[in-house]
């Protein structure tokens, strides 16, 4: 391998699979300035009728989210649905036991499923399987998706939704393997309560897909028994297993960060082999497939949260888990992005936690003031809108690079998807070696008759730099740093950058 070259080739013959647009899905859990002061404040000029702000919506609507996972998280686990329905001057107040605040449940299922639609997202409902269970799951999966007739569905319609809902994605709780979870179970405890629930819920609408939890993390102590011990249980009844994993460069080491999506990599392996054992075991046929429902960074705000926490509990919508993202952390969400995209075969679902104000790409500024994107909003957006169609198998090439705990990486991670229809090839490529520009080569004769559309790349002197309201510091730009010559389309990737390379097929 030459210095600084890396080679790739980009076949359509080359397919992983079919890229499910639910792995650009996020979340809003009822959490700090998320739902309240985030996507609902009605004393904002831009809110709308129901009181949501309009300018928030427009920019989830840049994002084009497919699915949003709701109502948490931590806090569902002690969520009683239906103190959330209903006339709302009537709605209790409650305690939220997960983030020490309090829910006083002016935005509910209704209001919520309504904003989704209106940002052209479906909802991934969560039940809680905290302190409470199976007769509570049905009673709400009644509510939102039975027609009429009973006692949940005709409260649905007193309250003003004549429509079921019709909700297709439900998790079976949350976390349920932390200890920090309300009413956190053993890997034996919840397999069981999950089978059943899982059962009863598919009797009620057998078109739900559910979702198993998996580990919160991979350095989880019970992971990955806690994968095989509860999907053995599961396994008839389930459709997905829950990963969730956040990361932060705590030690300041730039270059070891941006080895953290191999760790992300071998979590992804492990629980498809997981996945696949228990199948074994059990005879099945149908595969277990993956969702990703909770990936990001997440460390900037852990002390200030810990703090807030213990010495001021019980604020309505404090200002909880507001991490500012730097450049180097968006580098990192392009790479877990790539990772995700490359398991495109497994994981079908994936959720960027969180969507607005708590660890988020989009953010408002504290009392109704202006909404602006962090940095992390762009390699989102750019995998989101482009990232749709077929993924094809990276046949890569790369220099290595040496680091503190992950020993050598790649230097260049990429993965290219191919869209049919549109008949586009985009090649999404993050060069994370911190001190050396790569010139990518890659080879794509198999895509006769398509020319550059554009290279956007983001990059930053400072890894360090960070976005705030009226202060774009790191955007992504348009540049003139690749070309086509002979079959392969030659890329100059520049150190600690993101790049999209965008292919078309030319018109006659
Ligand atoms: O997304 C923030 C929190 O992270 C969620 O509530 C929880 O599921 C996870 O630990």
């Amino acid at each position: 391998m030459k210095k600084n070259k890396v080679k790739m080739v980009v076949d359509q013959a080359f397919q992983i699979a079919e890229v499910d647009n639910r792995i650009f899905g996020s979340f809003i859990e009822h959490l700090g300035r998320a739902v309240y002061d985030g996507i609902y404040c009605p004393a904002h000029e831009t809110a709308n009728e129901l009181g949501f702000r309009t300018d928030v919506m427009e920019m989830v609507k840049e994002l084009n989210v497919p699915i949003i996972r709701y109502p948490g998280g931590n806090f569902v686990s002690n969520f009683f649905w239906e103190d959330s329905v209903g006339p709302v001057n009537e709605r209790p107040k409650r305690l939220d036991l997960a983030w020490k605040s309090l829910e006083e449940n002016k935005v509910g299922l209704n209001e919520f499923t309504a904003w989704a639609k209106d940002v052209n997202s479906e909802v991934m409902m969560a039940v809680n399987l905290g302190t409470r269970g199976l007769a509570d799951a049905c009673n709400l999966l009644e509510y939102c998706n039975h027609p009429g007739g009973t006692k949940y569905s005709d409260l649905r319609r007193k309250h003003g939704y004549e429509k079921p809902h019709n909700i297709k994605t439900w998790c079976l709780g949350n976390e349920m393997d932390g200890p920090w979870q309300i009413g956190h179970k053993t890997m034996e405890e919840y397999g069981r309560l999950a089978a059943e629930t899982a059962k009863a819920m598919k009797i009620i609408d057998p078109s739900i897909q559910l979702v198993s939890c998996g580990s919160s993390a991979l350095n989880m102590p019970t992971f990955p028994k806690w994968e095989s011990t509860t999907l053995e249980e599961t396994y008839d009844y389930v459709d997905f297993v829950s990963l969730h994993q956040y990361y932060g460069n705590r030690s300041g080491d730039s270059q070891d960060y941006l080895a953290d999506s191999d760790d992300m990599e071998e979590f992804i392996k492990t629980v498809i082999a997981t996945c696949d054992y228990v199948k074994a075991k059990k005879r099945g046929k149908k595969n277990i497939n993956l969702s990703f429902d909770e990936w990001n960074v997440w460390f900037h705000s852990n002390t200030a949260d810990d703090e807030s926490m213990e010495n001021h509990p019980w604020q309505v919508a404090p200002s909880l888990l507001e991490d500012q993202y730097t450049f180097e952390d968006a580098l990192l969400v392009g790479l877990m992005l790539i990772t995700l995209l490359k398991h495109a075969d497994r994981v079908k679902m994936a959720c960027l936690a969180q969507l607005v104000n708590v660890i988020a790409p989009i953010m408002t500024d504290a009392n109704g003031g202006g909404a602006w994107k962090q940095t992390i909003f762009y390699p989102f957006m750019h995998a989101s809108l482009y990232g749709r169609g077929i993924a094809l198998l990276p046949v890569i090439s790369t220099p290595k690079v040496a680091t503190s705990t992950h020993e050598e990486i790649t230097a260049v991670e990429a993965v290219a998807v191919y869209n049919p229809e549109k008949e586009e090839v985009t090649i999404f490529a993050v060069n994370r070696d911190l001190g050396n520009d790569m010139e990518l080569t890659a080879d794509i004769r198999s895509f006769e008759g398509y020319e550059l559309a554009e290279h956007i790349v983001l990059e930053h002197e400072d890894l360090k730099a960070k976005n705030s309201f009226g202060r774009p510091e790191v955007t992504p730009k348009h540049v003139n740093q690749s070309r086509i010559e002979e079959g392969n389309v030659i890329s100059m990737l520049h150190k600690a950058s993101w790049n999209v390379i965008r292919l078309k097929k030319k018109t006659i």
